[in-house]
């Protein structure tokens, strides 16, 4: 198989490479990123070499470079987008350019060009937030609540539009919160662990007790290939966690795991919008065979020693674009 995958050198495109070159010996992968401030090809250092991979530096909004370079492969797996909540709230445009207009563009290079299969890489948050005990079906109404999942939530409806109209063999994969190794740290998890691990505050928004779902990123990638395998075209999965935690949980166990104080944790002002808790079911996508191998008690351990072991991974992140972005926005 020949695969388009869009947005690789971030966070989960990076493993779902790794994944699907170890798993699938002689797929072939074409990487397709525009390296923003989230693209980072280190991500991708072991299989750089690798023949049956090779890397394109564009953005998915431009048609005509990507129309040249995907020509022959089978299909398109579009992780790429602006994926962070906050900087959806100081800076919208730039998710309605990429997650909207983006995910445009790659189903009409698609449609136009005879790929046979896409797959939207979506979000639980396109439900918003689940604040009556209620878990979400890939049935349930979207609702989306901060201009990030407004934009995945437009996204996934023009995917929809092109199964409908134009019978494209498409699917919509929505997970939850993932985390594990290579997570840019501006993200909850790896913020409080490299903030933990330098000795500096961890700021918990509004009470610390939203709730999310966490899962493990190898868990999320061995998903997305069941549906790349297994999903019946035009059909949408979600890919849960099973383990909804409130954010203070999760804080006081990145502490203990690396034996510092609690007195770290610092409540500051609520994100706007924040969603209270996400919750989805998962039932679907284990019928057609996938299963979460992963505890988050492992991970969350796992992914704790990976940040403690590889610092020069992120304290050049936190000290260049990072900084900057920070300083602006958090004073
Ligand atoms: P990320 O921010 O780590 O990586 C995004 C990647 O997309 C980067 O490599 C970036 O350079 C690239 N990119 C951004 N704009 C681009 C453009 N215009 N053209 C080409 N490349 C572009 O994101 P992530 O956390 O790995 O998320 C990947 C996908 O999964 C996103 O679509 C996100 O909405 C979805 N998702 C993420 C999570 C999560 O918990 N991280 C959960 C559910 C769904
Ligand atoms: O649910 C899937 C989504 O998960 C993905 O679609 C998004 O791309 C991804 O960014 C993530 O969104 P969240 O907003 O849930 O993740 P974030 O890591 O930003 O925050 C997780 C929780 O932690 C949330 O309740 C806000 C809180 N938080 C976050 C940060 C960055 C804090 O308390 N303090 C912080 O500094």
């Amino acid at each position: 198989m020949k695969i388009v995958v869009t947005g690789g050198a971030g966070f989960i495109g990076s493993h779902f490479i790794k994944y699907i070159l170890k798993k699938h010996p002689g797929y072939k992968i074409l990487n397709v990123d525009k390296l923003t401030y989230a693209g980072n090809l280190e991500n991708l250092e072991e299989i750089k070499d690798n023949p049956d991979y090779s890397f394109v530096k564009e953005d998915i909004c431009n048609r005509k470079t990507i129309e040249n370079a995907i020509s022959g492969y089978d299909v398109i797996v579009n992780f790429a987008a602006e994926s962070h909540v906050d900087r959806s709230i100081n800076e919208p445009e730039v998710f309605l350019k990429t997650d909207v207009f983006g995910t445009f563009n790659l189903l009409e290079i698609c449609r136009t060009r005879g790929i046979k299969k896409y797959i939207q890489i979506s979000t639980d948050e396109v439900y918003g937030s689940a604040d009556y005990g209620e878990t979400f079906t890939e049935e349930s109404r979207l609702n989306p609540s901060s201009p990030y999942s407004a934009s995945k939530a437009a996204a996934d409806l023009l995917v929809l539009s092109y199964y409908k109209t134009y019978k494209m063999s498409i699917n919509i994969v929505r997970s939850s919160n993932n985390y594990g190794p290579n997570q840019y740290p501006e993200k909850f998890i790896p913020l409080f662990v490299t903030n933990a691990i330098e000795d500096k505050k961890l700021p918990l928004y509004g009470d610390g007790r939203n709730v999310r779902d966490w899962l493990f990123v190898m868990d999320n990638c061995a998903g997305i290939d069941t549906v790349l395998h297994k999903g019946v075209s035009g059909e949408i999965y979600n890919i849960a966690g099973e383990s909804e935690r409130e954010n203070i949980f999760i804080a006081k166990k990145i502490l203990k795991y690396l034996g510092k104080s609690e007195e770290l944790i610092q409540f500051v002002n609520d994100r706007p919008g924040h969603d209270r808790r996400y919750s989805i079911s998962c039932e679907k996508i284990k019928r057609i065979g996938w299963r979460q191998k992963t505890s988050l008690e492992d991970g969350l351990r796992l992914t704790v020693e990976w940040y403690r072991d590889n610092r020069q991974w992120w304290e050049k992140i936190k000290s260049g674009e990072f900084l900057k972005y920070y300083k602006t926005h958090y004073k």
